[in-house]
């Protein structure tokens, strides 16, 4: 396993903050195989070093992953000063988990917490970027031209949007369905290209990630991801040898 921040690996292991472990660290109370460890950075291997905590050996922290269901008015940070309410907290375990990318406060959909944030990176660096479907419902409806222009990529801030597609769900006069797939995670993605071609969301959900689907996933409601899933995550984002 490659090398960590010593504090991140305290955090992880649920000891306190990053910040505070830093401060146990600074304070001489942290050991690495039996030598005081008082200075930062400092990097270890948690599968292989004993690291002690005044005197307390600490074990690395299980790997768990959820999928969770976001409710609308929920935010993906693990901290908020306006106190609203948070993924993590959705979700029962003693670990240490995150949000691993975002859906944004009135997205409503599937995202995946976990405390591994290895993976979370990987997943989230462009190379191994996962598709991920949205079901959108827009005012009016969507005419031709604007599913062709979806599909060939808008001009955002970031540059143009990769492989989209688009498949019209139900047509209705006031309020149609559509369902979106896009290949990166670029903020507010969809609803920046929607209002692009002048197609105003009403609401929108996250409904696949890759090949994980939200089937049968009540709003609010989270379940472990199983192990063929965890598996399909590990291996699509696989560092070439
Ligand atoms: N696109 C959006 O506009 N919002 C999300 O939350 C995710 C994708």
């Amino acid at each position: 396993m490659a090398k960590q921040r010593l504090q991140k690996v305290l955090a992880a292991a649920g000891i306190d903050s990053r910040r505070n472990c830093e401060e146990l660290i600074l304070s001489g109370l942290v050991r690495v195989n039996r030598k005081v460890v008082d200075k930062l950075p400092a990097f270890v291997d948690p599968q292989q070093d004993v690291i002690t905590v005044d005197g307390r050996t600490i074990r690395p922290a299980p790997k768990v992953y959820f999928l969770l269901n976001k409710p609308k008015g929920v935010i993906c940070t693990s901290s908020d000063p306006e106190g609203r309410r948070k993924a993590i907290d959705l979700v029962q375990t003693k670990e240490r988990i995150f949000c691993v990318g975002r859906l944004d406060t009135e997205t409503t959909g599937i995202i995946i917490l976990t405390n591994d944030s290895e993976l979370a990176n990987r997943l989230a660096h462009p190379r191994y970027e996962l598709p991920k479907t949205y079901v959108v419902g827009i005012r009016g409806q969507i005419t031709g031209e604007q599913v062709e222009k979806l599909k060939k990529g808008i001009w955002l801030a970031e540059g143009k949007t990769g492989r989209t597609s688009v498949k019209i769900l139900r047509r209705g006069h006031t309020e149609s369905l559509i369902k979106v797939t896009i290949g990166q995670g670029l903020n507010r993605q969809v609803r920046r290209m929607l209002a692009k071609v002048g197609l105003p969301v009403k609401t929108l959900t996250r409904t696949r990630i890759g090949k994980i689907e939200i089937s049968g996933l009540g709003v609010g409601k989270c379940r472990p991801l199983t192990r063929a899933e965890v598996a399909y995550l590990e291996k699509t984002t696989q560092v070439p040898a």
